[in-house]
């Protein structure tokens, strides 16, 4: 973990953003709980994505599915089947790995020897480096690209294959070796299944096996026909769904980013076969937009479309985010066919189809679906927003100020209201204030310690407005607001605070960039 990643674990644990669950009897692997700050932000995000799928598409509803399902449905879905992880275990240390991410690391390893000979060389000749005719003649960079190359072959195919033995092979001959005990000690790869099993008491002895969903996916699939004959949808319309799923995961050991309980907000857009690529770009750019609209610096976006689809879809990209670990996968995209449904179809034996007016038929429509990681969105928001600066303090000096610049729509306080001194009157009309803002926003009371101190909790968490009242507040009835960016302060009217603050806190100026 680099130095700012572990900052980011610590501050989000000192400022009530997640803790680690469990804690007091010394936690459980890859599960978190959000704090009275983290809750808001969640809250929030949420909130930003289930209105810009529902209320701002006339065609796209909402469902709220159980996460006990009948366990055929993940039988029909390639779940219990299919859903699995390549694992070993290292015998000297007693680890678990993932094979597959140990061979990827390894390739990743030759890859950064590539790099760092492209970068002496770049040095070395100046703006005559030509780097394809070095990547092409010389020996050290040649030799490392041709192990890359047959090693990646070797391991597609062995993937492809459910070839676990060579898996095996491939790590033995790479002579790859535990990264805590150094050992090569490793048995034999097995395929581990990553959804959680549990009893349901009411099913029959032989039938009592359920799991916990692993993604909130298969509830919008098998309501498709209530939701279409109750909302009375017409093609192309959407269902969207969020919450929990969970998740055996082999490796988790990169806080909220791989847990083994976390939620979904996914969206199923229904389509006419035939026209699903073309909805697949439409949701692709879409769902980009939504992630700038939320970033100054859109470079820490990019797509990264999928070369080995999946055996029911026929297109597939990821939206990756440069999280303080690198670029990684923040939502999927993915063309479905008709593969979900059909699969329904055949399991339960009912009918799934659209009667399709205009072409007087009916037919098993194709789905778009959008998926992304609530608790990775949230990783991406607080990794961006953490920032430290330099400000000066009330006598000029500069200090060090913690800023996170959480975009101001989702900040879990939108307004910390403060007194300056405890007397006076002040408290009272404090407190007054915070009555006529608390219905629109979420208001913070803060009295103690010297007004610069609480300005720096304030920054720490995210809070786009401080308003100070003082002794001119009693005269006026006018107040300091304190803009979280800049540290700008304006005196403003008591009866404008409203019109002023709101601009900035209400969503809308998010939706608009949509
Ligand atoms: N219905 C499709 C589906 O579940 P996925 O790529 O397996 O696709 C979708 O998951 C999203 O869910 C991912 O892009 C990621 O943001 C999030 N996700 C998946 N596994 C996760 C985990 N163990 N911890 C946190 N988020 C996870």
């Amino acid at each position: 973990m680099n130095d700012l990643f572990k900052k980011l674990i610590s501050h989000a644990k000192e400022y009530g953003f997640i803790f680690p669950s469990s804690e007091i009897y010394d936690g459980l692997s890859a599960v978190y709980d959000y704090g009275p700050n983290g809750v808001e932000l969640k809250n929030n995000i949420r909130k930003y994505w289930w209105d810009s799928m529902v209320l701002l598409h006339e065609n796209i509803v909402g469902v709220d599915s159980a996460i006990f399902m009948h366990p055929e449905i993940w039988k029909a879905s390639g779940h219990v089947g299919a859903f699995n992880d390549p694992l070993i275990d290292n015998k000297t240390s007693q680890k678990r790995y993932r094979a597959d991410v140990l061979v990827e690391e390894y390739l990743e390893k030759i890859n950064q020897k590539i790099e760092k000979e492209l970068s002496k060389a770049a040095k070395r000749f100046g703006d005559e480096f030509d780097e394809k005719q070095f990547r092409e003649t010389n020996p050290r960079v040649l030799a490392n690209q041709q192990k890359k190359d047959e090693i990646h072959k070797r391991f597609v195919t062995a993937l492809e294959n459910n070839d676990l033995k060579d898996l095996k092979q491939i790590i033995l001959d790479c002579e790859i070796a535990d990264p805590v005990s150094g050992s090569r000690e490793w048995t034999d790869v097995r395929q581990f299944n990553l959804m959680f099993e549990t009893k349901l008491g009411s099913l029959s002895e032989d039938a009592n096996s359920i799991y916990l969903r692993p993604e909130t996916a298969q509830g919008i699939f098998v309501n498709f026909l209530n939701v279409q004959k109750s909302s009375r949808m017409k093609l192309p319309f959407g269902i969207a769904q969020t919450g929990k799923a969970f998740r055996n995961e082999i490796v988790a050991r990169q806080f909220i980013f791989r847990m083994r309980e976390f939620e979904q907000m996914e969206m199923q857009f229904f389509v006419k076969p035939g026209e699903e690529l073309k909805w697949f770009k439409s949701w692709k750019e879409k769902r980009m937009k939504w992630h700038q609209s939320l970033l100054v610096d859109h470079s820490k976006l990019r797509y990264h479309d999928h070369d080995k689809l999946a055996h029911y879809a026929n297109a597939a990209t990821d939206i990756e985010f440069n999280y303080p670990i690198g670029f990684k996968e923040v939502e999927g995209i993915h063309s479905r066919t008709d593969f979900d449904l059909s699969q329904h179809q055949k399991f339960s034996g009912k009918k799934l189809q659209y009667f399709d007016t205009e072409a007087n038929k009916s037919y098993v429509p194709y789905v778009i679906e959008t998926s992304i990681g609530l608790d990775r969105m949230f990783l991406a928001v607080i990794s961006n927003a953490y920032s430290e600066e330099k400000a000066p303090n009330a006598d000029g000096k500069l200090e060090d100020r913690l800023i996170m610049k959480i975009p101001p729509a989702l900040a879990p306080v939108k307004i910390a209201v403060l007194p300056l001194v405890k007397k006076d009157g002040l408290p009272e009309k404090a407190r007054e204030l915070i009555k006529t803002l608390q219905y629109d926003h979420n208001c913070q009371y803060d009295e103690k310690d010297s007004i610069g101190r609480r300005y720096r909790r304030q920054d720490a968490i995210g809070t786009p407005y401080c308003i100070t009242l003082d002794h001119q507040t009693m005269t006026d009835n006018t107040v300091t607001v304190r803009d979280r960016d800049s540290m700008k302060q304006d005196r403003v009217l008591i009866p404008e605070l409203p019109g002023f603050v709101s601009e900035k806190l209400s969503m809308r100026k998010l939706f608009e960039k949509l």
